[in-house]
């Protein structure tokens, strides 16, 4: 091939290697023009002690990496530039060097003493983490995993809610960290919400814990982080951090028992006599099913269906008539309602706030 038809050919491969990469980062940027998903779930922009601790391991691990891939890459090429074929070559074997003590010593004591300093940061920051006890003002919460939402209760207060988790803004002076007990109902899942902590596993029949202390206020997002079946990429995380004085007027809030509408008693009575109560909690009416989502303050949340949708009358309308076609796989089953009740049944779970 002719090097000018040999560069044109390498040309064209470049420009089908680079010009999807530019696109796939253009496209990744025209994604992130929403509210929520211009959000970074970046394990690189911690807000919260254990993520701190997890984020400074990781940059030393980092850095010693670096050093050593910059090294052992720098040799490499430099032995494979200077150390090139000629056309004057003699085709003799270079010097053979064996037996050096000192180079042995080198390339076996280094190594050791760079595993043993990474194991030692490793262990003191999981043993800070997980040895970390909880202080008199600590919140607790139990959260069950479920195929494909989160359960998320806290004994404490009475407060039974979903998929979003509120919690106080912790002031160093007076810590006030949220100690999370997780659960699951069926299958094994993962906690994680990357700028507050690491991951970790929601596992059947056991009882595994973790914490999560925001310095900063604001929605953080995260979601299962353990493969846990069809809906497993639907099961989002949200967590939101008040300023306590916020924080303690959603917890009234949310101790509030259900709203009973006068204008949604047609929807009320449709609720109470489907399966729906068999599954659902609304609390202060004969619904208190277990299996999916307390409803009792349904609309105070801002999505439906695990983080999948927007929490909108429209979009209840559609996963109550079809659970299937929002999320294919769902163990929420369609009531196969007329319109008119499905109608009167969504205008009763608005009223829910
Ligand atoms: Cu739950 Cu993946």
């Amino acid at each position: 091939m002719p090097s000018g038809t040999r560069w044109l050919a390498t040309e064209r491969a470049l420009r089908r290697l680079v010009v999807p990469c530019v696109a796939i980062i253009f496209a990744a940027g025209a994604a992130s023009g929403g509210d929520d998903t211009t959000r970074t779930s970046s394990v690189f922009a911690p807000v919260s002690a254990p993520a701190d601790a997890a984020y400074t391991a990781a940059m030393l691990v980092l850095a010693i990496t670096a050093g050593i891939a910059v090294v052992v890459g720098g040799l490499l090429a430099y032995s494979i530039v200077a150390f090139r074929h000629r056309p004057d070559d003699d085709g003799s074997e270079p010097a053979q060097v064996y037996g050096s003590e000192q180079i042995e010593l080198a390339w076996t004591v280094i190594p050791i003493l760079i595993v043993v300093v990474l194991c030692l940061v490793t262990a003191r920051t999981v043993y800070d983490v997980q040895g970390a006890t909880k202080p008199p003002g600590a919140v607790d919460v139990t959260v069950v995993g479920h195929q494909w939402w989160w359960d998320i209760r806290y004994p404490d207060l009475g407060i039974v809610t979903a998929n979003e988790l509120h919690v106080p803004v912790s002031d160093p002076a007076r810590p006030t960290p949220t100690f999370l007990r997780l659960e699951s109902a069926d299958v094994a899942h993962s906690f994680w919400v990357p700028r507050l902590a690491g991951k970790t596993d929601v596992i059947p029949n056991r009882h595994n814990r973790m914490w999560i202390e925001p310095r900063e206020t604001g929605l953080f997002l995260g979601q299962c982080a353990e493969y846990c079946g069809t809906q497993h990429a639907h099961m989002l995380l949200r967590v939101y951090v008040h300023p306590r004085a916020e924080f303690d007027r959603w917890v009234a809030a949310q101790q509030k028992p259900a709203v009973a509408d006068a204008t949604a008693v047609a929807g009320r009575r449709v609720f109470e006599t489907t399966a729906c109560i068999n599954c659902h909690t609304v609390r202060g009416t004969v619904a208190t099913g277990r299996f999916g989502p307390d409803l009792t303050h349904l609309m105070s949340r801002d999505t439906l269906v695990a983080g999948a949708a927007r929490m909108t009358p429209e979009s209840l309308h559609a996963w109550i008539a079809a659970p299937d076609q929002v999320k294919p796989g769902s163990l929420m089953p369609a009531m196969q309602l007329g319109d008119r009740e499905l109608e009167q049944l969504v205008g009763y779970l608005t009223t829910l706030r």
